[in-house]
């Protein structure tokens, strides 16, 4: 067995997910009766001490980022969970939001009261429709226990503006704030000045459901998978030429090999049967060619050798049939329908790359492309525009990959 389930709840759970039983029967009851006895200083320092670090694509240290807001000065303070979930691949919030919704729950409600935060926002993505209602089941659950409610932590559910820029953090606060979804520039960081201007914590489902799982047991027992520098489980989202797509739970370091092929998880390659490339993390990710694939693993020092990195567990999958040049000119056409267009180095540059390869191929201007995507990339001011050249960058850096143009 390949697969571990932490994050997403032991096949043959019967409970509702949203039931009071599942709450017991996962230890989150007895996880909150605990953490609401700590300080918020204590609960700081195991996250510190546990690994925690952000699943929604930039790894930053949790413990880091919940003692900043918890110091941060301020009478009001927010916690925000991120399922806007809107990049391309990447399916594992929605996953673990329909399997156990209160997983992800409890790790807000610890968050709340470790940084001293009375209100917290469930941002969800709006078309989950689905997960939506299930949340709103858990939240009720979680009520009747009297774990949520105006006198301990008020938390709201609020629908996704249907656009992938919603899931940047800053924008994200301006949705919530009936303002148009467009990034704010940083500093000062959501940690001090976020939603309504007072110091917010924002963090990805998968990030707060480790939150839960970790108080639900202890740092030991959270450290026994993954290695040293990468700690716990990740959760990756396979598609594309595998026999068996779907979300998988796997122990950090697993090779990614045996993410591909282990009978449990991806099942081996499918389509003509024989590897061609991997794009890892989404529409932001790297291309892999077959060989970087065989000798990476899934943490973040073996990822960093080869240039890639996990983001948010995104792993598409390419036989070698594939036109990996057309599929980075659809991965540009998305980024220049949703850049929001407040910056020129992205609003302009998303459609000047979109432009070169339509017009003059992948091939023929290599250069100008690369200085685009550089000037994209130093100078854009949110995670989009810095991230959106990385995959064709990846492919212009790997020449093997284009003999399929
Ligand atoms: C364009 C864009 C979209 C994003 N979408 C998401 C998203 O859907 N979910 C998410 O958790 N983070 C998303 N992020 C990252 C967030 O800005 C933020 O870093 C994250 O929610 C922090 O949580 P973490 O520390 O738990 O990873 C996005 C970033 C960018 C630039
Ligand atoms: S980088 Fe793109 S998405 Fe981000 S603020 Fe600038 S134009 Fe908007």
């Amino acid at each position: 067995m390949n697969q571990v389930r932490r994050l997403l709840p032991d096949f043959g759970t019967t409970s509702s997910p949203t039931s009071v039983e599942r709450l017991k029967e996962r230890g989150f009851a007895e996880a909150l009766r605990k953490v609401f006895a700590m300080s918020g200083e204590d609960i700081i320092s195991q996250i510190t001490e546990s690994g925690i670090k952000g699943r929604g694509g930039a790894a930053f240290p949790t413990g880091l980022k919940w003692s900043s807001v918890y110091k941060a000065p301020g009478e009001t303070k927010y916690v925000v969970m991120n399922a806007d979930e809107s990049e391309l691949g990447t399916f594992k919030d929605r996953v673990l939001l329909e399997e156990d919704p209160l997983g992800a729950l409890v790790g807000v409600l610890i968050a709340a009261h470790a940084v001293g935060a009375k209100k917290a926002f469930c941002y969800i993505r709006g078309e989950y429709r689905d997960v939506e209602n299930r949340m709103a089941e858990a939240l009720d659950t979680l009520r009747s226990q009297g774990w949520v409610g105006p006198d301990r932590v008020d938390v709201q559910i609020r629908r996704g503006a249907g656009a992938y820029i919603a899931g940047e953090e800053t924008a994200l606060f301006n949705s919530i704030e009936g303002k148009r979804p467009e990034p704010r520039v940083k500093p000062p960081f959501p940690t001090i000045k976020g939603l309504w201007a007072s110091p917010t914590l924002i963090q990805n489902v998968e990030t707060l459901a480790n939150v839960a799982v970790l108080f639900a047991h202890d740092t030991e027992w959270f450290k026994q998978y993954g290695t040293k520098e990468t700690i716990g489980t990740k959760l990756v989202a396979i598609s594309g030429h595998v026999k068996q797509p779907g979300v998988y739970e796997v122990p950090f370091g697993m090779s990614l090999t045996d993410i591909l092929n282990a009978p449990d998880l991806g099942g081996g390659i499918a389509g003509s049967g024989r590897l061609g490339a991997m794009l890892l993390g989404g529409a932001a990710g790297t291309f892999l060619t077959p060989e970087e694939i065989a000798k990476s693993s899934l943490d973040y020092a073996s990822l960093g050798a080869v240039g890639a990195n996990i983001g948010s567990g995104a792993v598409m999958v390419f036989d070698d049939t594939v036109d990996l040049v057309g599929v980075t000119t659809r991965l540009a056409r998305f980024f220049a329908e949703e850049s929001c267009g407040q910056c020129v180095p992205c609003r302009v540059g998303t459609q000047r790359v979109v432009e070169l390869i339509e017009n003059d191929g992948i091939q023929s201007r290599p250069q100008d492309l690369r200085e685009l995507g550089l000037a994209m990339r130093d100078a854009s001011i949110c995670g989009l525009g810095q991230t959106a050249p990385l995959a064709l960058l990846s492919l212009l850096d790997r020449p093997e990959l284009r003999q399929h143009a």
